[in-house]
């Protein structure tokens, strides 16, 4: 799968998924933009990887997000495929949830999809193709102990990648997002870290019996990128080793 002449936004590339997908994306041949509020680990990504280039971005912010699509269209002159990968956790019971980490985790998990994909749309939309790629979670699909905030979020990164595909069916515009399972990545390591028995413990417990690894989501990445996903559109992929597949009240049989 080639993206050659094409231009790449990906938000959150600084670190985990984000870096493994901004770095896949220029391996296939696109220019890719790694924008992140960490100017230095974008920098560090451009530096090392050809075709990468570093751009600060809050992306909880519209007129920052605006403006970075903007300049891209300005520098690369197109823009063809944006990843919207930021989003973030903050774990513990609902009944103690505050309102700002609420809001927080609202800001970085749905409200920068909002942004990212109602601008992408706007250039995207004239030129009659593209390809919009949100990556949720899991924790959308189904009660998310400890999670509730960032579930809600997620829930909501589904529907907008669902309503945003069927709004423009006709486009040549797709839509589409990745729900990612367990990843090993800085994130959810620091999060097993802080668990009775730390992250062996917790790895343990995953349906797959391993973390998945950031590259694993970058594939599905660039699929739904290229060409080759020309009549996927709407679909939130699972990208998790089953883990959203199980139903949680039958045991796996022993083989
Ligand atoms: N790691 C997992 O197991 C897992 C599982 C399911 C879903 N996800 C989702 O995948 C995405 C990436 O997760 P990750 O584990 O790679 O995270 P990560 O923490 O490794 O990377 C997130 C990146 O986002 C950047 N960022 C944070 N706030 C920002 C802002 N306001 N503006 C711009 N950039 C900002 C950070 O600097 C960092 O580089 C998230 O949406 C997450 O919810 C992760």
């Amino acid at each position: 799968m080639r993206l050659d002449g094409r231009v790449a936004i990906v938000a959150g590339a600084g670190s985990g998924i984000g870096a493994a997908i901004a770095q896949r994306l220029a391996a296939a041949g696109a220019q890719v933009i790694a924008a992140d509020i960490d100017r230095k680990a974008v920098e560090a990504l451009a530096a090392k990887v050809a075709g990468v280039a570093a751009q600060t971005c809050d992306v909880t912010e519209s007129a920052a997000v605006e403006a970075l699509i903007d300049g891209a269209v300005q520098r690369f002159g197109r823009l063809d495929v944006m990843v919207n990968n930021v989003g973030s956790a903050d774990a513990g019971w609902l009944k103690d949830a505050t309102d700002e980490s609420y809001q927080r985790v609202l800001a970085l998990t749905l409200s920068s999809a909002f942004y990212g994909t109602r601008a992408a749309l706007r250039v995207m939309l004239p030129r009659g193709s593209g390809s919009i790629i949100n990556i949720s979670s899991g924790a959308g699909f189904g009660g998310a102990p400890g999670l509730a905030t960032y579930g809600a979020a997620k829930a909501g990164v589904n529907n907008l990648t669902l309503s945003a595909a069927v709004e423009n069916a006709r486009s040549g515009v797709r839509v589409n997002a990745i729900s990612p399972g367990a990843i090993r990545t800085p994130a959810i390591l620091a999060w097993a870290a802080s668990l009775p028995g730390g992250v062996p413990a917790y790895e343990a417990t995953l349906l797959p019996g391993r973390f998945g690894r950031p590259e694993e989501i970058a594939a599905a990445a660039l699929f739904l990128a290229s060409d080759e996903a020309s009549f996927v559109n709407g679909a939130v992929i699972p990208v998790d080793g089953a883990a959203c597949s199980r139903v949680a009240a039958i045991d796996i049989p022993k083989h």
